[in-house]
């Protein structure tokens, strides 16, 4: 038994060596010192032996389970060590890599032009106003002096729901219902969406106006010259050329439309302003008396002036982009940069 106890000492400590995970060590002490183990068996021969002799193997087997547990507790914690080490190697992270943001939205190129432009109007007094988008015939047409038949209907490729109900072609419906509402003197300001059926390059099925009227007593063409200028110039910069040119709308008489020094070559020519040194922003003149006779406004009393302006057209020459396209297709590296 001396031998065979000599023996499960080297091999105990041979395995125990050899073992090098916090399992393999767990499972090498098993087989030496368990229930079940090495020692155990070879503990069962005491039976065989005589009282002067156990005591001495007994306490030789005492001391070599006392030498195995201390080795087993010595690779014990080296291997812990070994994988502790190991894990902080492959779990380990970089804190210099950057963080992960998130997108963080903006506000759309035609919201904010629509905002600044009606914080210009406001400043001058003028109240914010909406209307319907899928409106009666009366309203976008009628009452702005296109009667049925009327060839300026033409002007506005229109999207109809039925003989009496459209998708507004412009914002001044928005001048009737306001008058409708509001008795003399009004100023009004009504940003919105619009149809036609339009599209291709440079026009989209839906895009947005800002419509802006003015009634009072003794209001000329002057007060409008001179409200659009104001306008213009804090919007586009003091120095910028401005010019009325005559033209034609059914519900304004005499009628303008305004044009601006080209902003892209500063008025020398080129291809965005087709070599006229101009861009037209706009569309105004003096309220019809026809338009006040169906709103029933006295038109011996009072006059007023109306004007509507495209917003995407406006961004496009504020922004510097030469594609309308760019302002429906949400592309975020577009959206991004304002
Ligand atoms: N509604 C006109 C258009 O869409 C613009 C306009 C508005 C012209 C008001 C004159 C006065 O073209």
């Amino acid at each position: 038994m001396r031998e065979q106890l000599a023996e499960l000492l080297e091999q105990g400590r041979s395995a125990l060596m050899a073992a090098d995970t916090a399992d393999a060590l767990q499972q090498a002490r098993v087989a030496l010192l368990g229930k079940k183990g090495s020692m155990t068996g070879i503990m069962k021969g005491m039976g065989r032996m005589t009282a002067e002799e156990r005591p001495v193997i007994g306490a030789l087997a005492n001391k070599i389970k006392v030498e195995l547990e201390a080795l087993f507790e010595e690779r014990a914690a080296i291997v812990q060590q070994q994988e502790m080490q190991q894990r902080l190697a492959s779990e380990r992270i970089d804190v210099t890599l950057p963080g992960r943001t998130h997108a963080r939205g903006s506000k759309h190129p035609v919201t904010l032009v629509t905002e600044e432009i009606c914080d210009i109007f406001a400043s001058l007094g003028f109240g914010v106003e909406e209307g319907p988008e899928v409106e009666q015939d009366f309203y976008n047409f009628e009452a702005l002096n296109m009667p049925k038949d009327h060839p300026a209907r033409d002007m506005q490729d229109t999207f109809y729901i039925n003989d009496d109900v459209v998708l507004r072609t412009h914002t001044s419906p928005v001048q009737i219902r306001a008058m409708l509402k509001h008795a003399p003197p009004v100023r009004v300001i009504a940003p919105g969406t619009v149809y036609r059926r339009d599209s291709d390059i440079t026009h989209t099925p839906m895009f947005h106006q800002i419509e802006g009227f003015l009634v009072d007593r003794h209001i000329t063409f002057g007060d409008l010259k001179g409200v659009l200028t104001t306008f213009i110039t804090q919007f586009f910069g003091k120095n910028v050329g401005v010019r009325f040119r005559p033209s034609f709308f059914p519900f304004t008489e005499p009628s303008a439309e305004v044009d601006i020094q080209c902003v892209i070559c500063g008025g020398s020519g080129c291809r965005v302003c087709k070599k006229s040194g101009w861009l037209e922003i706009l569309g105004s003149g003096m309220i019809d008396p026809e338009v006040f006779k169906s709103v029933n406004y006295d038109s011996e009393k009072y006059s007023g002036f109306a004007f509507g302006m495209g917003i995407e057209r406006i961004a496009m020459l504020k922004y510097g982009v030469n594609d309308l396209r760019l302002f429906f297709e949400n592309d975020v590296r577009f959206l991004q940069q304002f």
